[in-house]
């Protein structure tokens, strides 16, 4: 989600609607504003849909005012609706509140609000803060918002106005970013520097727990004691089109470094604290449910097909149930064995794709019960599947799948774990492992980056060649298959994947002196076997990239260049080992001067048969 805030001597409302169309990319279902107006009044507009909707109607119908707060969304509680759209104010229009973030305690404080008898309009986590401040409120603006802020857990940016005090807005957050852009007789509030570079370069960015009171003419910040604190100001150097990208020259590049924190998301609270069990509080399956799925089909597209096969193995070798993977699009036509006995999972990112949803009620039709995995709260895949499970992957911009795809893998791991649990196939040390290896994951990505120079100087080197071919076996093979459509998709590079051992059925003839090769050696039990497939192209004279486990030295001695990921358990390496392939192909669309984020004749959500 993206929030803004201005308080000075123009319209608060044009400064509202252009901040958020720069924050648009931080996610786009609903969009609202509250301005506080003529008598102190505060005036709430909000509208399901991109920012035009509101758009239109804040020009019908204008909204007046010097001080107002503003909110886009990207919905985690509560699907997108006008409703549940922000701000959110109490029922008396005290306050009003944007916030962006997860309060994880809502539950039971909407139940003590609803108990007092106040009124809820909407599904939201955030509506509970409106009553909650209107249910502690003493006559003083700050020192109630202080003392609700003791009461709530979880993450946030959040941005409040009160209608008996409307000379200021009071801001804090928690792990979601604050910055504030200091004007001359007017300030600005938003979650990112693009919503505000146009109007101030100095800002002063928020940390955790400091609390900010900003009135048109002074900011004054201190901690959750009430200690002042004396902010640097931040002086922004980025143009426009970099803030929005957080400094990165593309979306892609910057959503590959998003994902420590998309991967750290999406496990979220599916992990015990023991370590021991994988939660799934959406679900809530019992041993029954498991024991009637006789056979597991998933269908996606894409790169949601990829994360397919990597969470078929994961459910086999975990859970020990059959799985099919099919592309969805041939799926429909297939006239399938699909019945009450199958439980069907979809994949999808933007939970949009139209041969995805398809499939999905194709499944539905013959008697399946169905699963999304998805990253898009309210999706229409998340509407027509029984259950959903959620990736935290935030926005994805890049037609090409990063951030999402590692997600996808994260939830289908911890749902393979899940299965094992319930249905006793899973030993309980291995579960062990698992879990804590997902914990690691976000340090271990990061660790990764570490190749991104390498990754840099492969692809000006082989970025001109016209083909390149990326083997592995087992899992590997499915991450080579990703790696291979990551290059593919954004480079124009002609790019396969083969299975390690099937190549020398055929494609072994198209290997020749110079052709790269991308090897994946990651998987201990077909180590040796893929070391023999490496040297069957390197006696032909490819050139191999070889991807392998620290540790697993071996592989340098075949190879004409190593990469190394992370020593971790076999499950968790694809997680890692694609990471290495998606800046291969970014450098690779680089070399090539290709545009990166929109591939020529793609889409990022393809909404059409
Ligand atoms: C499009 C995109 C792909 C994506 C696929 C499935 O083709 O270009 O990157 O993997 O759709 O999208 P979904 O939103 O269903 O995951």
């Amino acid at each position: 989600c993206g929030i803004v805030g201005y308080i000075g001597f123009n319209q608060a409302a044009d400064f509202l609607l252009d901040g958020m169309a720069k924050l648009e990319y931080r996610g786009y279902d609903s969009a609202g504003i509250a301005v506080i107006g003529a008598n102190n009044v505060i005036k709430i507009q909000k509208k399901v849909g991109r920012l035009a909707n509101l758009e239109a109607i804040v020009k019908q119908d204008p909204n007046e005012g010097v001080v107002g707060i503003g909110h886009t969304r990207w919905a985690t509680h509560g699907r997108p609706s006008d409703m549940n759209s922000h701000p959110h104010a109490d029922e008396n229009m005290k306050f009003a509140v944007v916030h962006n973030g997860i309060i994880e305690n809502y539950m039971p404080l909407k139940e003590e609000l609803l108990q007092k008898g106040y009124h809820f309009k909407s599904e939201t986590d955030t509506e509970v803060i409106a009553h909650l401040l209107a249910d502690m409120y003493d006559g003083n603006f700050e020192g109630t918002v202080r003392r609700m802020l003791d009461r709530v857990d979880g993450a946030y940016a959040l941005e409040i106005i009160c209608a008996d005090e409307p000379d200021k807005i009071i801001c804090t957050k928690k792990e979601n970013p604050l910055v504030i852009g200091l004007g001359k007789g007017e300030n600005f509030v938003a979650s990112d520097i693009p919503a505000i570079i146009n109007y101030t370069r100095d800002t002063y960015i928020l940390s955790d727990g400091e609390i900010a009171i900003v009135t048109k003419d002074s900011v004054s910040v201190s901690d959750r004691a009430g200690n002042p604190i004396n902010k640097k100001v931040f002086h922004v150097i980025w143009n426009a089109e970099a803030a929005e990208k957080g400094g990165y020259e593309h979306f892609m590049l910057k959503e590959i470094h998003d994902q420590p924190k998309a991967v750290r998301d999406t496990f979220g609270t599916h992990i015990s604290e023991d370590m021991s069990q994988a939660l799934f509080s959406e679900l809530n399956w019992e041993a029954s449910d498991v024991d009637s799925i006789k056979n597991i089909l998933i269908v996606a597209c894409g790169t949601a097909y990829h994360a397919g096969l990597v969470t078929k193995k994961y459910i086999e070798s975990l859970a020990r149930i059959p799985v099919n993977v099919e592309i969805a699009s041939e799926y429909r036509y297939s006239n399938p064995l699909t019945d009450s006995s199958t439980l069907c999972i979809v994949i999808s990112q933007s939970g949009e794709t139209s041969d995805t949803l398809a499939a999905l009620k194709e499944a539905k039709r013959l008697g399946a019960r169905s699963l999304a995995i998805t990253n898009v709260v309210g999706s229409s895949i998340s509407r027509e599947a029984d259950q959903t499970v959620y990736t935290w992957a935030g926005p994805e911009i890049s037609v090409a799948s990063t951030k999402a795809y590692t997600t996808q893998l994260v939830a289908g791991l911890l749902f393979a774990v899940y299965l094992g649990q319930l249905n006793g196939k899973l030993d309980a040390a291995l579960a062990k492992d698992i879990l804590i290896g997902i914990h690691e994951l976000p340090e271990l990505i990061h660790t990764i980056f570490e190749v991104d120079e390498d990754m840099k100087a492969f692809a000006k080197h082989y970025g001109f060649k016209t083909d390149a071919f990326f083997l592995g076996r087992s899992i590997d093979y499915a991450v080579a298959m990703e790696g291979a459509l990551k290059l593919k998709e954004i480079s124009y590079i002609h790019a396969e994947a083969y299975a390690g051992g099937e190549l020398k059925h055929g494609t072994l003839a198209l290997i020749e002196e110079g052709v790269p090769v991308i090897a994946l050696a990651t998987q201990e039990d077909v180590f040796d076997k893929m070391i023999s497939n490496i040297r069957e192209v390197k006696a032909r004279e490819a050139v191999v990239i070889g991807i392998g486990m620290k540790g697993d030295e071996e592989i340098a001695k075949h190879v004409d260049h190593t990469i190394y990921i992370p020593r971790a358990n076999k499950f968790i390496a694809p997680i890692l080992a694609v990471v290495p392939l998606q800046l291969l192909a970014y450098y690779a669309a680089i070399t090539r001067g290709a545009d990166v984020d929109k591939p020529r004749n793609l889409a990022k959500s393809v909404t059409v048969e």
